[in-house]
């Protein structure tokens, strides 16, 4: 059974791409990557050495629809998931460009290739095919003190990021409405976990306070994100693709409601208990209120009810092990981080295939 993922270098492709060649063996995984600075190969150096004959990466753009289209010709593919995206909030304020392109563009360019490959009169059937679309709980906007995002919530996004989810999820969905493609659209509220890029708020706090550099908390650190631990997504995709009906959308969350500065102020505790207080000082001292992020919304929380009764899944990590495991991933995999950091982590590609980077 080929699969086509797509941004599979990324924090959660690659969580996934580890989880279903571990969880299901007659798995092929086709990983489409364009590897942007998001993309980072060596994610999955493991993976490729342990499943070389069920990997296949290939560097290229969602955008690009020959590529595409060569994937769609050379493999029998039966699900599509379109993790490829670019995913970072204050990225978007500051240049909406390549999120309008990728997240809407690269959408249709998929969905196009899925319906003439998949729909076309003679093609084998659409029965077990499925189209998943990753999408966010952001799309929804920002809640008040109570409530809950389901998937009934009109939609509502406070920033380009968002607005350019949205918009992709409206197309996936227009797809089964008007073509009877077999899509399914998920919305997942934060994750956290191994491999994230240290420009999100959990890394990039780990990675402050190791170092001694300041936190930088938006506004005044009150609002709250509803946190999932990374592994639990992963199991929560393929149950959707198992079990989820075409047509449908399906919230993931974490149950586990926190304050942004209560997130940081654990990071900080965390590490002083493990390494010790520094000699300036207890961590939290580096905790900064700065300017708050334009648009920034202020709560989310999501209702997984549907979910849970369509497919029985439900988070498994509480939030406080979830981030002290993460937090011990980033201190025993320093030499990643400093890869991240020092930009040597875009020769990876290089050296593995001897090619270019082009992007
Ligand atoms: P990420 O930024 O870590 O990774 C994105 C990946 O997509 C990178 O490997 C990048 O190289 C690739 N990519 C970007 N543009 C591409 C293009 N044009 N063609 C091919 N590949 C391209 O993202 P993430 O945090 O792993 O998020 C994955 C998906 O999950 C996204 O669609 C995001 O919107 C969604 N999501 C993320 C979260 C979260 O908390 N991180 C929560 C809910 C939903
Ligand atoms: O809810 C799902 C979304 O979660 C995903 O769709 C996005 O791709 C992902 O980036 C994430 O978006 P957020 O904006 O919520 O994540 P971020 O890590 O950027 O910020 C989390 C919270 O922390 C948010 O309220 C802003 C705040 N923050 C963030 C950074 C980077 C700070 O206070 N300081 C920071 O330096």
């Amino acid at each position: 059974m080929h699969i086509l993922i797509t941004g599979g270098c990324g924090f959660i492709g690659s969580n996934f791409i580890r989880y279903i060649l571990s969880t299901k063996p007659n798995i092929h995984v086709i990983n489409l990557d364009k590897l942007t600075y998001a993309g980072n190969p060596a994610n999955l150096s493991d993976i490729e050495k342990k499943f070389p004959r069920h990997y296949r990466f290939v560097k290229g753009d969602i955008c690009d629809p020959q590529l595409v289209e060569s994937l769609f010709q050379e493999h029998d593919l039966q699900w599509i998931l379109n993790f490829a995206a670019e995913t970072h909030v204050d990225r978007s304020i500051l240049g909406p460009d390549a999120f309008i392109k990728t997240n809407i563009q690269g959408t249709y360019i998929l969905l196009e290739a899925a319906r003439k490959h998949w729909l076309h009169p003679g093609a084998a059937g659409s029965g077990a095919k499925r189209f998943l679309q990753i999408s966010t709980d952001e799309v929804y906007g920002s809640l008040g003190a109570f409530g809950c995002f389901t998937e009934t919530t009109p939609y509502d996004p406070s920033s380009p990021y968002s607005a350019s989810k949205a918009a992709a999820d409206h197309l996936a969905k227009s797809y089964f409405r008007t073509f009877g493609l077999p899509v399914l659209v998920t919305h997942s509220s934060n994750n956290y976990g191994p491999y994230q890029f240290p420009e999100k708020l959990i890394p990039l706090m780990i990675h402050n306070a190791l170092s001694g550099l300041a936190l930088p908390i938006y506004g005044d650190g009150r609002n709250v994100r509803d946190w999932v631990y990374v592994g639990d997504h992963c199991e929560a995709l393929l149950r959707v693709l198992e079990k989820g009906r075409p047509g449908e959308s399906y919230n993931i969350g974490g149950r586990s409601e926190k304050q942004n500065k209560e997130v940081v102020a654990f990071i900080c505790d965390y590490l002083d208990r493990k390494l010790g207080s520094p000699a300036a000082g207890p961590r939290q001292r580096l905790m900064k209120f700065v300017t708050d992020r334009p648009g920034h919304d202020q709560r989310y929380a999501i209702d997984i009810a549907k979910l849970h009764r369509e497919t029985g899944w439900q988070p498994e990590v509480p939030f406080e092990q979830g981030l002290q495991k993460t937090i011990d991933w980033y201190l025993e995999n320093a030499a990643w981080v400093q890869a991240v950091r020092d930009g040597s982590y875009l020769k990876y590609y290089e050296k593995q295939y001897g090619k270019r980077l082009t992007s």
